[in-house]
């Protein structure tokens, strides 16, 4: 973990117990007790850790609200609901469309927003993440939004440290990014000519180190899609990947023969040339998503990337910009899912300290 977090209570994974555990083992924590602090007791939204523990019905409502951020020809409006609230984001990790949309969703919502700059910041001279967020708890925050490195930081905070301000999680180590995962299915919602019922997703590269295909998983199989189809190099598949429910392919354009959608993954570039993938090119001989094998899916089937995007290794260039790609439209989707997001969990948060629990 790149910061120190210092646990309190043992109703958390703390990181102790970081170190005795495989990472499938830690998500299987994290994510059988994500439905406890996320959510209030009418199954209100309080803060935004992970998709998993959340029902069919609540990530409808997610969508729902995210769809009235659109106007009748499509374009993104305002709402104050947001209005007062001070938002403060904490990027431990790199990041240009998370951190972008949420701050383009803050200030939408009519929010005061600051972006808290971790590499100038207190945290660099060796401050525990608990004493940045108390210290920044002072300061009347109402919502914190979180990228970290570690695995159920996000979670953490919400229960360990700042349990009187919403937190959402822009993305903790490779558990879980539900917002991408949300934006994924608002996309899919609005794009795709079927229901998610009918579809068959194919999701392609490293879902061993990816918190979106996790997600993204998780929240297809609640809205009620059957056939998840997963394609990748043996090594960049997780442990124990049938305890997913998906369908695990050895050849990509068996993987995509007919389905409805393929999203592809980013392959982390410190990965290539290592024992675990040999070389970009052998990589998008293999798996990279090119017009054959686009041709091989449903004609009207979409392309989904959660960027950043390595053209010419994940992604032939003539497809990322194609007629088929959604890319660009998942961005834009990103503000309208992030406003939904910080608008409930605020209403969810404000409900919960009204309650007096
Ligand atoms: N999709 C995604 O999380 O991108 P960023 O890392 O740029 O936020």
């Amino acid at each position: 973990m790149s910061n120190s977090i210092n646990s309190r209570s043992t109703n958390t994974v703390s990181p102790s117990e970081y170190a005795k555990f495989d990472p499938e083992t830690i998500h299987q924590k994290l994510n059988t007790s994500l439905s406890r602090p996320q959510l209030n007791s009418d199954g209100s939204i309080r803060h935004f850790l992970g998709v998993e523990g959340l029902n069919k019905a609540q990530l409808q409502a997610i969508i729902a609200k995210a769809e009235t951020f659109f106007d009748d020809n499509g374009q993104l409006i305002n709402s104050p609901e947001l209005d007062g609230c001070t938002v403060m984001n904490l990027f431990f990790e790199p990041s240009t469309r998370t951190r972008t949309t949420f701050e383009v969703a803050e200030k939408r919502l009519g929010a005061n927003v600051l972006n808290i700059d971790i590499e100038r910041s207190s945290a660099k001279k060796g401050e525990s993440l608990r004493d940045t967020l108390w210290n920044l708890q002072a300061m009347t925050a109402d919502i914190f939004v979180v990228r970290h490195s570690a695995s159920g930081a996000a979670h953490f905070m919400a229960t360990e440290v700042t349990p009187n301000i919403a937190i959402i999680n822009g993305g903790d180590g490779w558990h879980a990014h539900p917002t991408q995962a949300m934006l994924d299915m608002l996309t899919i919602h609005r794009e795709a000519p079927r229901p998610f019922e009918e579809l068959s997703v194919a999701i392609i590269g490293d879902i061993k180190h990816s918190r979106v295909a996790r997600s993204d998983i998780s929240a297809l199989q609640t809205l009620g899609v059957k056939d998840i189809r997963v394609v990748a190099p043996r090594t960049l598949l997780p442990k124990g990947i049938e305890r997913f429910g998906v369908q695990v392919y050895e050849d990509m354009n068996s993987c995509v023969t007919d389905c409805d959608v393929i999203m592809g993954l980013r392959i982390q570039n410190e990965r290539i040339g290592s024992p675990l993938l040999a070389s970009s090119s052998e990589y998008y001989k293999h798996y990279g998503i090119t017009p054959e094998r686009v041709a091989l899916a449903k004609p009207d089937a979409l392309v989904m990337h959660p960027g950043p995007m390595n053209r010419g290794v994940e992604i032939a260039s003539s497809v990322a910009d194609g007629a088929q790609s959604v890319i660009l439209k998942q961005v834009n989707n990103g503000i309208a899912i992030r406003m939904a997001v910080l608008a409930l969990a605020m209403q969810g948060q404000r409900a919960h300290q009204a309650s007096g629990k």
